[in-house]
């Protein structure tokens, strides 16, 4: 199902970025919102353009499972997750990812 202000032709992402933006309060258990995957999310757009990196969408999702260790996040179609994603090393990562066309083996899973 595509959105209405979509045409079906549009759908055309080459890459699509699944991170994990649970939220859980400090007194629960980890979560990747606690670790700051909210701000991975506002920075990604910002770097893909910089790299000048077109047809990656962006989406929040639930829970990917090692909680302690967030942000993490998982990149399609290759399916390669990567965790322990900062600030500091997001840059890396899509560059690696996307520019270079290799996994970035420091924060693979
Ligand atoms: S809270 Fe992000 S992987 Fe579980």
């Amino acid at each position: 199902m595509f959105c209405s202000s979509m045409n079906k032709g549009q759908f055309t992402a080459k890459g699509h970025i699944f991170v994990c933006v649970v939220n859980r309060p400090p007194s629960s258990e980890p979560s990747c919102g606690a670790s700051g995957s909210g701000a991975i999310m506002d920075a990604i757009p910002m770097i893909l353009l910089e790299l000048g990196i077109e047809n990656v969408r962006v989406n929040g999702c639930t829970c990917l499972g090692p909680c302690d260790s967030g942000t993490n996040l998982v990149i399609y179609p290759e399916g390669v997750f990567y965790t322990r994603v900062r600030r500091d090393n997001l840059r890396d990562l899509l560059e690696s990812h996307f520019v270079q066309g290799e996994v970035f083996e420091a924060l693979k899973v």
